[in-house]
């Protein structure tokens, strides 16, 4: 298959690009299951710019630098923030409903969350990302130049290094050709050459136990970027994100921090004895509630730990029911489906795996280390998060850095295709025991879970490191001898997820942000980002230095 641009994702940032390029390019969208199986379609709160004449740019960049624990790259802060207005007003062409407010200078109603100084969230009730995706989606699947290939997994990228042909581009990068991709369905793999490949893959939430994102979020872009030579940075940032429902039933249910934001109280619950209903924040942090999600996480997890506690509540029983029906309906009628009345009682919560800050290296076009390569949206690490991204950041990241992207892939000129070579099957049959993939899958997540996550020390990183080397030996044989399926693919990259996280780890000498390792806990002066370098692109450097 041949196309223009051959984009890996389907959330905002997948969507954002494929309908910026598609009136001058043929575009092919390619999305492991359906369209809206990404973390989009489940964002809440909303999305963060400045709408308001009370707020600034200047107000939003330093918000973001604080969560950032120093390690934003400003400039790179500044570029987004300052496109944020731009970036709500295409959504809004687009047809996206936000939920309005007649008072409001712009018309629409701005909600709070922690570590904004102002009321800047742009939303649609509880369900922002639902009603974004939804509507681009249908302007996806209507444009007559945009090929949507669902139930389609990205396997690898194809590039000269890996053919062994020079880069026809000019400059010493290489180049990405496109991409191989599995028809889920029958299994078959297809070639799919690309002037552009942009990785849209989203997140690795699905490497840890507990976590509040969708099954799609496995890594798979930044595994595949890994392997074809592109450096990763800030890896051990994980955001953690402070209120996940707690229920037996209910799979990684999020309880959106705007509800903190409206006035949320985290307090003890009944199963704290005496101290019951007591609230606890304002004791870790001054601004309480309010504080940024790595300082209420790590409060949570000290008092869970310290009281031996299954969970913590987050009331909001004090505010009419009204207004909560009105601002919260889908968290409302879920925890009712699960017999919790939130007009009435406490929400039992927990801290889950959330975001991660981390990702490919790009600059502000979405470039990455790879010629005709782009990473966007939350695979990527374009620097505005830093050691904790603020809430509601990452949704405006994927529309600005996706028009960016766009606009920079207009202006490249086309170079001459190659001949990409099929995908080879010859020496591997169908897998005798799928029981080592579950069993793997579980171990992973399970120890990801209690050695790398809210809190770390160096010992705990250093089993985790132990336990990968044994798992991805056991995994990279079994992707050698075996067929391919979505669950050994989904493996094989999460693992690679986990070793890189735990490297950047083990790395950092020091405790900021979302990385708190007791061993190392005092913040250092300086903030450094961590870079991983692939280590075939470190030997290719080596030889051409010794050339
Ligand atoms: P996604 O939306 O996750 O899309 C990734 C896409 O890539 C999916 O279509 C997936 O199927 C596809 N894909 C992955 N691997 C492959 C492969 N190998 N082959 C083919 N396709 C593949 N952020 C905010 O700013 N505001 C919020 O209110 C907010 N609320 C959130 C609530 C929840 C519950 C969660 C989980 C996250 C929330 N976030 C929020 C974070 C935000 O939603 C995500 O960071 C953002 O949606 C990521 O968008 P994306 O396009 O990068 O990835
Ligand atoms: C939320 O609604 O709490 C999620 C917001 C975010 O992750 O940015």
């Amino acid at each position: 298959m041949n196309c223009d641009v051959a984009i890996v994702g389907s959330g905002l940032a997948g969507l954002t690009v494929a309908l910026h390029l598609a009136e001058s390019r043929k575009v092919v969208l390619i999305s492991k299951r359906e369209l809206r199986d990404g973390a989009t379609n489940w964002a809440q709160g909303g999305i963060a710019a400045v709408l308001d004449s009370r707020d600034s740019a200047d107000q939003h960049v330093a918000d973001t630098l604080v969560a950032g624990a120093g390690l934003c790259d400003e400039g790179a802060t500044r570029f987004i923030v300052e496109r944020g207005r731009a970036a709500i007003d295409w959504l809004i062409a687009q047809g996206v409903t936000f939920t309005s407010d007649e008072h409001a200078e712009m018309g629409y109603h701005l909600t709070r969350e922690g570590g904004h100084g102002q009321r800047r969230i742009i939303h649609a009730a509880d369900a922002t990302g639902h009603a974004v995706q939804m509507t681009l989606e249908q302007k996806v699947r209507t444009h007559p130049n945009i090929t949507v290939l669902e139930n389609h997994f990205a396997i690898d990228l194809i590039t000269s290094d890996k053919l062994g042909l020079a880069s026809r581009l000019p400059g010493d990068l290489p180049q990405c050709l496109g991409l191989y991709v599995q028809q889920v369905e029958s299994g078959k793999v297809l070639t799919i050459a690309a002037q552009q490949t942009v990785l849209a893959t989203g997140g690795a939430g699905k490497v840890y136990l507990y976590t509040t994102n969708p099954d799609t979020a496995t890594g798979d872009g930044i595994a595949m970027a890994w392997r074809a030579g592109c450096r990763m940075a800030n890896m051990e940032f994980i955001q953690f994100h402070p209120t996940c429902l707690y229920h037996p039933f209910a799979k990684s249910f999020l309880i959106s921090e705007a509800l903190r934001g409206e006035g949320g109280r985290l307090k003890l619950p009944a199963s704290a004895g005496a101290a019951a209903g007591t609230r606890f924040m304002p004791e870790h942090d001054a601004r309480a509630e309010l504080a940024p999600r790595d300082v209420v996480a790590r409060a949570i997890d000290f008092e869970m730990k310290k009281r031996g506690l299954d969970y913590v509540d987050l009331d909001i029983s004090h505010k009419p029911a009204a207004f909560l029906m009105e601002h919260f309906p889908t968290i409302h009628a879920r925890c009712l489906e699960l017999g919790i009345d939130m007009t009435r009682q406490p929400i039992p919560v927990v801290p889950a795996a959330h975001y991660s800050c981390g990702g490919i290296v790009t600059d502000l076009s979405g470039r990455t280390d790879l010629q005709g390569l782009y990473a966007i949206g939350e695979t990527a690490c374009t620097g505005l998060h830093g050691a904790n991204r603020l809430a509601s950041n990452s949704l405006l990241e994927c529309v600005v850095l996706g028009r960016a992207a766009a606009q920079h892939m207009e202006q490249q000129t086309r170079v001459a295709r190659v001949a990409l070579p099929v995908w080879d099957e010859s020496r591997v049959t169908d897998a005798d025991e799928e029981v080592v993939i579950t069993q793997n899958w579980d171990e992973l997540r399970r120890f990801m879970w209690n050695f790398v996550s809210i809190v770390r020390t160096t010992k705990r990183l250093e089993r985790a490191r132990h336990r990968i080397r044994l798992l991805k030996e056991e995994i990279d044989e079994y992707y050698a001898h075996f067929r391919i399926t979505p669950d050994l693919l989904e493996l094989r990259n999460l693992v690679v997820v986990a070793s890189l996280i735990v490297s950047s780890a083990l790395s950092r000498r020091e405790s900021r942000g979302l990385h708190f390792n007791r061993d190392f806990p005092e913040t250092l002066p300086k903030a450094l980002p961590t870079v991983l370098t692939p280590a075939s692109v470190l030997t290719r450097a080596n030889d051409l230095a010794e050339d």
